[in-house]
């Protein structure tokens, strides 16, 4: 491992949280118990939890510090304004409404923007934007550039495909978009970012055609750290300018804080026009809370309104995005096809591609997930035809996921790289027995978002083979 090396942390640690690694017999127990499914595992029976780095990351000195200076007041709070103001210097919009978490935003946002049979274009949905573009009675559509299926190491493959765009803006005709979305760093096609070009275009397109362009950007920091790294003329840029240009392009931006909003809960809706802004404002009255809490407690918002500002700090971006390029490194000498260039958040290994003797249908990448729990008490999360097949709801047809991924993400300032190295070890325990590990059958699912809660059967040695 030594020929790998990243920027050491630009930070010390203060206070420590104990976990505690299971014997493989009680291991064995929970995963049935949990019928195969590592959203119903309880968080202290995990040892290394790669499960998200949403809501998961450590907080700073300062950020706890903020926590004391929260105004619990219910109206017009100074921990709102203090939030307010960091994010209008970042995105320059004129009116910022507080939602508790990113799916609460896109609820609000999709229901005052959307009409019954809409289409809402998106690099890649995230699971939640996909899924509240659907319980408004509209249709997500992902719309990734070409190189995003490749495996060439280039950057920004998680662009928008602007030809592609164009071409379903033309089929479908700009009364049926009313807003073209762009996440970014795009999380469920690796975690891979867009170029400024990218979105200056989309930008374009969108402004061409009277269509709204917003950001779903959870991870706007890490996509503007890349910007800064890879795309010619931004290097002599601070990441904060960087960010400030991605925003200029767009009429408004939701946010999930709880990934580079650094806290543990939180989020908003930036945007500029007013007309919408007060729509908005009266739903997130009646669903979520008053305009200056919106659902979070007013030392939420202190602490996301101090990550914000420390998110920026291009130490802390150097180091995160090089810890997870470390740990794409040390996976894939353990024998893990993985997807690169590595993302800014999380690893996202190709089961398909490193268990072919599993059929889409019987889901690789959930057998490669409860492999990593079984052998080392790693919880990881499977982003394949588990969380992205099922049925078509129009046409009642079964879907298969495009790639069966399993994501390995990096919570925030938490891990070291001795635990990372770890999981590398266990990595190379399974890749050597690779041919042993078998699939599954589902027992029971929901309609929407049916990974939370599915229950999983391990296939037999006799049920595979009949398949
Ligand atoms: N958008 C993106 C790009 C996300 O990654 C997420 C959450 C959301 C929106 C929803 O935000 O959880 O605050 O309601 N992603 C997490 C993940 C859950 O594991 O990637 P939320």
């Amino acid at each position: 491992m030594e020929d790998f090396f990243h920027p050491p942390e630009p930070f010390r640690i203060k206070s420590v949280e104990p976990i505690n690694l299971l014997p493989r017999a009680k291991r064995e127990e929970i995963l049935k118990r949990a019928k195969f499914n590592v959203f119903r595992i309880k968080a202290e029976e995990i040892f290394i939890d790669l499960l998200t780095d949403s809501g998961t990351g450590a907080m700073s000195n300062e950020q706890w510090a903020a926590l004391m200076r929260g105004d619990e007041s219910y109206a017009g709070a100074r921990s709102y304004f203090r939030f307010e103001e960091t994010i209008k210097d970042i995105t320059g919009k004129k009116f910022i409404i507080p939602a508790h978490q990113g799916r609460v935003a896109e609820n609000i946002f999709f229901s005052t923007v959307l009409k019954k049979g809409d289409f809402v274009p998106n690099n890649t949905h995230f699971d939640t934007t996909g899924a509240n573009v659907q319980h408004k009675h509209g249709f997500p559509v992902n719309i990734p550039c070409p190189e995003a299926a490749l495996d060439d190491e280039i950057p920004f493959k998680g662009n928008m495909d602007t030809h592609g765009l164009r071409q379903f803006i033309k089929e479908k005709g700009s009364d049926k978009i009313p807003v073209v979305f762009m996440t970014i760093t795009n999380n469920s096609a690796g975690g891979q970012p867009v170029s400024m070009a990218n979105i200056k275009e989309t930008s374009e397109i969108c402004r061409e055609n009277g269509i709204l362009f917003f950001f779903d950007c959870a991870r706007f920091a890490e996509n503007a750290y890349f910007i800064k790294k890879y795309e010619p003329g931004y290097e002599d840029k601070s990441v904060k300018e960087i960010a400030q240009e991605m925003f200029s392009y767009t009429d408004g931006a939701l946010m999930s804080a709880k990934k580079d909003g650094l806290a543990n809960m939180g989020g908003f809706i930036a945007l500029d026009d007013e007309e919408l802004a007060r729509r908005m404002t009266e739903l997130l009255i009646v669903i979520e809370g008053f305009f200056t809490y919106g659902g979070m407690s007013g030392r939420d918002i202190e602490a996301v309104a101090a990550g914000l500002r420390e998110v920026l700090n291009e130490d802390y971006l150097a180091y995160r995005v090089g810890q997870v390029e470390y740990f794409g490194n040390i996976l894939e000498k353990a024998g893990a096809p993985i997807i690169r260039p590595t993302g800014g958040h999380a690893i996202f290994i190709d089961a398909g591609r490193m268990l072919p003797h599993i059929p889409s249908e019987q889901f690789p990448a959930q057998a490669l997930t409860i492999a990593l729990y079984r052998e080392g008490g790693i919880r990881a999360v499977e982003i394949g035809s588990i969380m992205f097949g099922g049925y078509d709801p129009a046409t009642g047809e079964k879907i298969t996921a495009p790639r069966e991924l399993v994501r390995l993400a990096v919570p925030r300032r938490v891990y070291t790289s001795s635990h990372l190295d770890y999981v590398a070890s266990i990595m190379e325990r399974i890749a050597a027995r690779k041919d042993e590990l078998r699939g599954f059958k589902i027992t029971r699912q929901a309609a929407l978002l049916r990974h939370f809660t599915i229950e999983l059967e391990e296939l037999t040695e006799k049920e595979v083979r009949v398949k």
